[in-house]
């Protein structure tokens, strides 16, 4: 089940950060929702109403009083339309009109008549944001359940570094995504690991594989959108952390294992997305090993021990908890995952062909099968990540729903 289309309405006040506006326009019209775009005079400073005009295909609304306008799709009609509004960038003198509900302007009218769920991405100078008139709109506005994205710590465009810049169009599409989403897994608590292991040589060096993390991220945010709690056990990646979710970084698949075995208890359902090492180096040297200490015709010769099979060890013990794995296969990919399932005793396995160059490590697509432990395979073909993503949480449901907790 991907997302539904929805009406969204953006609406936009003046900051700087209106130049990302456009961006943020193609990123919700490409998952498919209808935008609108509703802007104050102060925001037509920074970005052009006819460049939104031209990408959305609707007028953009800014003056309440104007007939033309207000004859098209008047502003009480504008608020009902929307499944959900979007107010970015959010400048602090909005965040003041909002939480003192101020309608002397089309958009402080419109946020104040509509009855969608609201989501807020401020942007502006560090010390507007940490003003205290500010700080005390804000905690009104969190009273009132409106929802914020961001804003982020950083360079910020008037020259100060600090607290106070938008989130970026990904991260308010994301919180879009968990905003629309079905709520299908309310009340279920994902352990979803995912990217690389790095098992350590010595102080600087260390073994470790292709992997992106990228289908277990896109996995945590699926569940997360539908209502999910998600604790996403990170190896070796440098993928942003989706909102929403509780990000634990490990290294080694010792380090993992550890983690994974501590939040076990809280976790109904268990993703193992991770490319955990099947071996590590016995010995971790706890300097750099120096090449000049070392024979130049025996060269260095490193002795791998078998890591841990976590999937195995927490699938042994899953009672109702469902546990679903990974597996890379680069030759006969369903008969070795038909054999694999049997032999980790887990209630889905995900099989990736790695041997394709646009599936499986380190690409944005994938195509793989889903194999269950009485023999039914499902091809899913290449799609992205994300959308693959939704498939498996559908088979994950579909077994919830075959195995209750
Ligand atoms: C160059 C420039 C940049 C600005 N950037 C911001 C900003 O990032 N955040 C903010 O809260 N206000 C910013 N302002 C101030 C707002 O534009 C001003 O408070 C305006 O009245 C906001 O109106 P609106 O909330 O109706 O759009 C900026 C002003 C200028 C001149």
């Amino acid at each position: 089940m991907t997302m539904e289309p929805r009406r969204i309405l953006l609406t936009v006040t003046g900051g700087i950060a209106a130049y990302k506006v456009p961006e943020l326009v193609r990123q919700l019209q490409r998952e498919g929702h209808e935008v609108r775009c509703a802007i104050t005079s102060a925001a037509a400073r920074f970005v052009a109403p006819l460049s939104l005009q031209v990408l959305t295909g609707a007028t953009v609304r800014q003056d309440l009083f104007d007939p033309s306008e207000e004859g098209e799709i008047d502003h009480i009609r504008l608020a009902d339309w929307a499944d959900l509004v979007i107010v970015a960038p959010a400048t602090a003198n909005v965040l003041g009109r909002m939480s003192h509900g101020l309608a002397e302007d089309l958009v402080g009218a419109v946020l104040l008549a509509t009855q969608a769920p609201i989501l807020v991405a401020p942007a502006m100078n560090v010390n507007m944001w940490n003003h205290p008139a500010t700080q005390a709109n804000l905690e009104l506005l969190h009273a009132r359940e409106v929802n914020f994205v961001g804003p982020g710590v950083g360079e910020l465009a008037c020259g100060w570094e600090g607290e106070g810049r938008m989130a970026e169009p990904e991260q308010i599409v994301a919180q879009v995504r968990v905003l629309l989403g079905s709520k299908s897994l309310v009340g279920e608590t994902f352990l979803i690991t995912a990217g690389g292991t790095s098992e350590p040589i010595d102080a600087v060096r260390s073994i470790t594989n292709r992997s992106s993390g990228k289908m277990g991220f896109a996995l945590a945010e699926a569940a997360v959108s539908r209502g999910a709690k998600v604790c996403l056990v990170a190896g070796v990646t440098a993928l942003p952390t989706p909102a929403g979710v509780e990000r634990v970084d490990v290294e080694s698949a010792l380090e993992m294992r550890d983690v994974v075995l501590a939040k076990l208890g809280s976790a109904s359902i268990v993703i193992k997305a991770a490319a955990v090492a099947d071996f590590r180096p016995e010995v971790r040297e706890e300097k750099k090993i120096k090449k000049e200490s070392l024979d130049p015709q025996a060269g260095l010769t490193l002795r791998l021990v078998e890591n841990p099979d976590i999937l195995a060890e927490i699938s042994a013990s899953k009672g109702s908890r469902l546990v679903v794995g990974f597996a890379a296969e680069s030759e006969d990919v369903v008969q070795s995952a038909l054999r694999k399932i049997k032999k980790k005793g887990c209630d889905l396995l995900v099989a990736n062909d790695i041997s394709r160059a646009d599936a499986g490590f380190n690409v944005d697509t994938n195509s793989v099968y889903l194999v269950t432990p009485d023999g039914e395979v499902e091809e899913i073909p290449l799609l992205s990540k994300r959308e693959i993503a939704a498939q498996i949480l559908d088979r994950v449901e579909k077994l919830r729903n075959e195995k209750p907790c």
